[in-house]
């Protein structure tokens, strides 16, 4: 049952990916740039209109504005089609908005159209953005899943046991973390190559929202890693002592600062490999800590019902926030603003897009 808001999701990962795929037909598109008019304003072999010419547009970095903000974005099929559908959405640099008029236009005529400025506009052949943009949503379904199902999978007694009697305690715990690790890289990467296929139009306040989760996910994740805590990996011993600090809050203070980080980055994205990942690594570590929770019971026993009721899966659900923040102390909370504000900083240069709302 805990396990269903991870399946559901990857579920729905692989339901959308194949939007990525629908096909046009460039010859049919061609026809539609005369007779939709289009032609009229965008050249096929760069030679000055009204609007920029199509010569060369594929896989091309263009200035755009979008929300009155400049911003830098790789022309790719998802690119082409926006600008065909909301021509206001991103205006590139050096014409004004409303320069290209919105047309109202049947769905496969978009496909056909896109289809079409691709084949005139990949000349010369479009050159693999950053970490190559070439993957799928496909590739990515199976990363998060693998990354996903990697986690359940080792956790369950079935594979759990029989490992743990060949390679011990330990062995298992590092085979553990290096498979999982493999099953993140491999995330990020297909989630870099990912084509940006939109699922809402994020305004611009969804911005915030990040901006505001990540010091909370920022202050659990290092108050989470530096306390004693018997949630933790290898730290059931930690079950009989007082809980102090970040504990007082939450029993899962890094598990939170996971789902924070990964919810808090699904609004403003708004595009299914965002969901993907974002919604992937939120469900696994909300699942993560109703899992831990019950495993914790069976495995610790009588030890770990006081140890419950002393603390709250919910942050902040139990009161003692005064006394939790003393034990906390000032230094992980400068740790954690200091954490923040570098990434906040350097968001563009580490992830590619700025965090700036
Ligand atoms: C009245 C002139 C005009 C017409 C007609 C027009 N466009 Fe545009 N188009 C523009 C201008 C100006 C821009 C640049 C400003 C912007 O991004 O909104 C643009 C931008 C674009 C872009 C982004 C190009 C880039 O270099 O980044 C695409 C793609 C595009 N138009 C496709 C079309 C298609 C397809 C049609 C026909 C269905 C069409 N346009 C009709 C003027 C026009």
């Amino acid at each position: 049952m805990r396990t269903l808001p991870a399946l559901a999701l990857a579920g729905l990962c692989l339901l959308l990916a194949p939007r990525a795929l629908a096909d046009g037909d460039p010859a049919r598109g061609k026809q539609l740039l005369f007779e939709r008019g289009c032609a009229a304003c965008h050249s096929f072999d760069g030679s000055a209109r009204p609007g920029p010419t199509y010569l060369g547009l594929v896989g091309k970095t263009r200035k755009v504005t979008t929300q009155e903000k400049p911003r830098e974005i790789v022309a790719d099929e998802a690119y082409i089609r926006r600008s065909i559908l909301e021509p206001n959405h991103d205006v590139v640099e050096g014409y004004m908005p409303g320069a290209m008029p919105g047309l109202a236009m049947r769905e496969g005529d978009v496909d056909h159209l896109v289809a079409a400025i691709v084949e005139i506009g990949g000349a010369p052949k479009p050159e693999p953005a950053k970490g190559g943009k070439d993957g799928s949503l496909r590739v990515l379904a199976a990363a998060t899943l693998s990354f996903v199902l990697g986690h359940i999978g080792l956790s369950s007694l079935t594979l759990r046991r029989p490992l743990i009697q060949r390679l011990s305690e330990k062995g298992f715990q590092g085979l553990y973390s290096i498979l999982v690790l493999a099953a993140f890289v491999w995330m990020i990467f297909a989630y870099r190559a990912a084509p940006y296929e939109e699922l809402w139009r994020a305004p611009a306040w969804t911005r915030w929202i990040p901006v505001v989760v990540m010091p909370i996910a920022f202050f659990f994740m290092v108050c989470g890693y530096s306390t004693k805590n018997p949630t933790q990996m290898m730290q059931e011993k930690a079950v009989g002592a007082e809980p102090r600090g970040i504990v007082r809050i939450t029993r899962h203070p890094a598990l939170w600062s996971f789902a924070l980080w990964g919810l808090g980055h699904i609004p403003p994205n708004g595009d299914v490999a965002s969901v993907c990942l974002f919604g992937g690594i939120a469900s696994l570590a909300i699942a993560g800590m109703l899992h831990i929770d019950s495993r914790r019971k069976i495995a610790l026993g009588n030890a770990w019902e006081p140890f419950a009721a002393k603390t709250s899966l919910v942050p902040f659900a139990r009161g003692g926030v005064g006394k939790a923040f003393a034990e906390i102390g000032i230094v992980r909370v400068v740790v954690a603003i200091l954490l923040y504000v570098g990434m906040l900083h350097g968001h563009r240069m580490v992830i590619g897009v700025s965090a700036m709302p």
